[in-house]
C-alpha cells in the first residue's frame, strides 16, 4: 500500500539577518522521516518546539515566506511542492486548526463552511456535515461567539472534511476541551480513518494520542527519534529510544516519573545525538557525528543503541 503522506529527512530552516547583513540559518525541523498510511490515525508527539506546527505547514504548504525546506514529502507516492499542496489543500489535504480563533467572528458558522460555495447540493453538504457531528440546521446561523468550546471544535471539523478528505492534518485539536469532549473529538478522527481517510494526529499529549492511535511517530528537538505501532507503548520494552521510554514513564499510568533537563531550541543543538545530553544511558560515541535512523521491530528509531537502555 502506498503511504498517503512520507516525509524523508525532511527539514525546514528559517533565514535571519544578524548584525552587519550577517545571515544565519535557524533550524526548525531537521532529519523528520514519517510515514502516514490511509486507512490509520498516525499520532505525531512531542512536547512544545519540537517542530509539530512546522511539519503540518510543510504539508499544507503554508510555511512563512522565510522558511527553506529541504528533503523530501510525498503525497499519494508523489512529491508534494508547495504548488501542489495549495492545489489540494482544503479538499483532499485539510487541517483541523487548533482553536476557534480560526473562525471569523463577525461570519455565520453556515458561510464559513460553504466558503463562498453556493447551490443547492452545498447546502445540503454543509447541513450533512454538522449532522454528522451532531449539530442541528440551526447551527449554520450561529456566530462564532455563540458556540461553546466543543461546538466551536465540531464546526472546524465538519468544515474540514466536508469533501471527503484523503488527508486530515490536525494540530493539537484538544487542548481547551474537557476530557469527554476530547474523546469525542478524537473518536470522529477514527471514524475518518475507518473510511479510508490518513489522519496525522499532532499533539504533545501521549496519553490521549495512544487512545486513538495505530502508530506514534515521536520528535525530539525538530527530528523524529522514534516511529512504532501503538502498541510498542504498552510496555517501556516495546520502545527503541530512550526519549520514548522517558514518555512512557512519565505517563500518569506508569508513575509520572519526569525526566530532568530540557530539550535544546533552535541554535543550541549539541554535536551527534540530540537526546544524549539527558540520556541515561549516553555512551561517548553518542557525542559525536550523525546518528542514523535505522530500522527497528515494527519501526524505526534514531539511536546508536536502540532498546538497549533502560533505566527500569
Ligand atoms: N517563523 C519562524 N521563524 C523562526 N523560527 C521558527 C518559526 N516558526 C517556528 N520556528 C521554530 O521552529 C521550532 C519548531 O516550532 P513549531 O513547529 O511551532 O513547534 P511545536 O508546534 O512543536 O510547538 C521552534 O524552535 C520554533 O522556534
Ligand atoms: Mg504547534
Amino acid at each position: 500500500m502506498t503511504p498517503i503522506l512520507t516525509a524523508e529527512s525532511l527539514s525546514v530552516s528559517f533565514t535571519r539577518y544578524g548584525r552587519g547583513l550577517s545571515r544565519v540559518e535557524l533550524p526548525g525541523i531537521r532529519d523528520l522521516s514519517l510515514t502516514a498510511d490511509p486507512g490509520q490515525v498516525t499520532a505525531v508527539v512531542g512536547s512544545s518546539g519540537s517542530g509539530k506546527s512546522l511539519l503540518a505547514h510543510a504539508v499544507l504548504g503554508i510555511l512563512p515566506r522565510n522558511s527553506r525546506m529541504e528533503g523530501t514529502l510525498l503525497y499519494d507516492g508523489a512529491p508534494l511542492s508547495p504548488r501542489r499542496a495549495a492545489a489540494l489543500r482544503g479538499r483532499e489535504i485539510v487541517l483541523v486548526p487548533q482553536g476557534a480563533g480560526c473562525l471569523d467572528p463577525m461570519m455565520q458558522v453556515g458561510p464559513q463552511i460553504r466558503r463562498g460555495r453556493r447551490g443547492p447540493e452545498v447546502r445540503t453538504q454543509c447541513r450533512q456535515a454538522l449532522e454528522r457531528y451532531g449539530l442541528g440546521p440551526e447551527t449554520e446561523t450561529l456566530y462564532p461567539f455563540q458556540l461553546s468550546g466543543g461546538m466551536a471544535r465540531r464546526v472546524l471539523i465538519a468544515s474540514a472534511v466536508m469533501e471527503g478528505p484523503r488527508l486530515v492534518v490536525a494540530d493539537e485539536p484538544t487542548p481547551g476541551l474537557d476530557a469527554r469532549a476530547a474523546g469525542r473529538l478524537l473518536s470522529h478522527f477514527r471514524e475518518l480513518a475507518d473510511q479510508g481517510a490518513g489522519v496525522l494526529f499532532i499533539t504533545h499529549d501521549l496519553e490521549l494520542a495512544l487512545t486513538v492511535a495505530h502508530k506514534v511517530v515521536v520528535l525530539y528537538a525538530g527530528q523524529t527519534v522514534e516511529e512504532v505501532p501503538a502498541e510498542g507503548f504498552r510496555t517501556e520494552k516495546g520502545l527503541a529510544h530512550p526519549y520514548s521510554q522517558a514518555l512512557w514513564r512519565a505517563m500518569p499510568r506508569n508513575g509520572f516519573q519526569v525526566l530532568p533537563g530540557l530539550q535544546p531550541e533552535g541554535l543550541d543543538l549539541p554535536e551527534g545525538c540530540a537526546f544524549a545530553p539527558r540520556c541515561p544511558g549516553r555512551r561517548p560515541e553518542c557525542g559525536r557525528g550523525q546518528i542514523p535512523y535505522i530500522e527497528t521491530d515494527g519501526g524505526r528509531a534514531r539511536c546508536l543503541f536502540p532498546g538497549e537502555v533502560s533505566v527500569s
